[in-house]
């Protein structure tokens, strides 16, 4: 846990960005997997951790904005709980960690807010995202479920990802250690990656990489010889010579904070010419575009300098042709990086997406695009000091993709369709690093993660 004081600051800047009223943060529950007894791995809510710090279950915290006072709600252990889980801190010795005076049981929320309502005070709640969270706002708030949405404050949102955006020292130092574990889970990969084994083989090893050095993954390991799928989450495949193996992989630390890397490795350790022609134009994204990083940049004009780089690699190999910027304003390069460059990261992985990705990644003056490629891109708006996101380019060759756009004859004049087709065996190759935003620039997370051809060859032998 971090020192109180953060927690304190946290909550005290959240009422400085809002009006009037209460603040709910409604924790997580225990989810059951086959039976109730028979859990899923318990995820604390990122914001309930980011404004309130405990993890474990049946927990609620609530900010008055008005009162400047900060109340969590949850109940004390039973004997029977103790029997079963040891021995456990009380609700006032856990809210104390976090700077929280005021405790409650978890059955006094209702009525708790009830009372609060009644003088005419309005309850802010954040966009909820599992079922169980609308049948707790019905109970507790007396909305209907299907009306729910209509009540989430858009003002909460607001305030929470802008608080949410801007990393701390602390979160950065986490964010960090995040990703010298991803190193050691993707070195070992790349190690792995000789003919013969299966994905699922290299998959589970990083996967127990992560659990042993902090938490579990941040996201399901995304491990494919079939990189052109985007996040390929089937582990059956045969690596086999001549194919490539794009490993998305990252780990969550014991305080929750993700990291998000994508490495590129050709089975047997050694590039084949045709590999390699388009790792470069990849890898030269992928380094431009961080080193494109700074406070005042528009992220979606770093997302198009990875089209443009992508786009002019491409015509150099007569993939794609004519002229370069316009096929890039038109979209055509989408068929071959049909996704955004990168995405906030924190506590979640996709960081706050589940308050609404356009109060995270847009804004007044960026508008999400509606042009297929450009559309996925959910982060666009101007950096700030204190973000940390992710570069990640790609190039990829979906043969059902191609095959449509050739047969609706779509960008003609800048996509060679006959020589794409060459390349319908390729599959894909995406490189992925997590990059904080510095007052003067950039730094790139963690310890350096083989990357060049030269890099990950080497590392291929040990
Ligand atoms: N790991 C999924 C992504 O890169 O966004
Ligand atoms: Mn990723
Ligand atoms: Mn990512």
């Amino acid at each position: 846990m971090f020192p109180k004081e953060v927690y304190t600051d946290r909550r005290n800047r959240l009422r400085d960005e809002m009006g009037s009223g209460l603040a709910l943060f409604i924790g997580n529950n225990e989810a059951p997997m086959n039976y109730p007894a028979n859990g899923y791995h318990f995820r604390q809510d990122s914001s309930y951790l980011y404004f309130f710090g405990l993890d474990h279950d049946n927990l609620a915290g609530v900010i008055d904005i008005d009162n400047d006072m900060d109340i969590i709600f949850g109940n004390d252990v039973s004997l029977d709980d103790i029997i079963w889980m040891g021995p456990q801190p009380t609700m006032k010795e856990r809210a104390e960690k976090v700077g929280v005076e005021h405790t409650l049981p978890m059955d006094k929320l209702a009525e708790f807010l009830n009372k609060e309502i009644g003088k005419g005070r309005k309850v802010h709640f954040l966009p909820p995202y599992r079922g169980e969270h609308f049948l707790q706002l019905k109970q507790l708030l007396g909305l209907n479920t299907d009306r729910v949405k209509d009540y989430i404050s858009v003002e909460l949102i607001k305030a929470v990802v802008k608080l949410r955006s801007i990393k701390d020292k602390y979160e950065i130092e986490e964010i960090e250690k995040a990703v010298d574990i991803a190193w050691e889970m993707h070195t070992t990969a790349m190690k792995m990656a000789k003919p013969g084994v299966v994905e699922r083989e290299i998959a589970g090893t990083i996967e127990g990489i992560s659990l042993a050095k902090g938490g579990p993954v941040s996201f399901p390991i995304i491990l494919s010889i079939h990189g052109e799928t985007l996040h390929n989450h089937y582990h059956g495949n045969t690596l086999a010579e001549g194919r490539m193996m794009v490993t998305d992989a990252g780990a969550e630390t014991p305080m929750h904070y993700a990291s998000d890397i994508t490495r590129t490795t050709p089975v047997g350790g050694k590039f084949s010419r045709r590999q390699k022609e388009i790792y470069e134009i990849v890898l030269k994204a992928n380094m431009e575009c961080i080193e494109a990083c700074k406070p005042g940049i528009k992220f979606r004009d770093v997302h198009l300098q990875a089209a443009n780089i992508l786009a002019s690699g491409l015509r150099d190999l007569g993939i794609m042709k004519g002229d370069v910027a316009e096929a890039v304003r038109q979209g055509a390069h989408a068929l071959f990086m049909p996704h955004g460059l990168g995405h906030m990261m924190g506590l979640d992985v996709h960081d706050m997406e589940g308050l609404g990705e356009d109060y995270v990644g847009y804004d007044e003056e960026t508008k999400r695009s509606d042009q297929f490629g450009t559309a996925f891109l959910r982060l666009s708006r101007e950096l700030q000091s204190g973000f940390v996101l992710t570069v990640e380019p790609g190039c990829y060759f979906i043969p059902a993709l191609i095959d449509l756009w050739k047969k609706e004859g779509r960008f003609t004049e800048f996509i060679n369709y006959d020589k794409a087709e060459e390349y319908k065996d390729f599959g894909g190759i995406r490189i992925e690093d997590d990059v904080l935003i510095t007052d003067t620039g950039y730094r790139v997370l963690g310890k350096p993660i083989p990357k060049t051809v030269a890099e990950i060859e080497e590392t291929c032998k040990g």
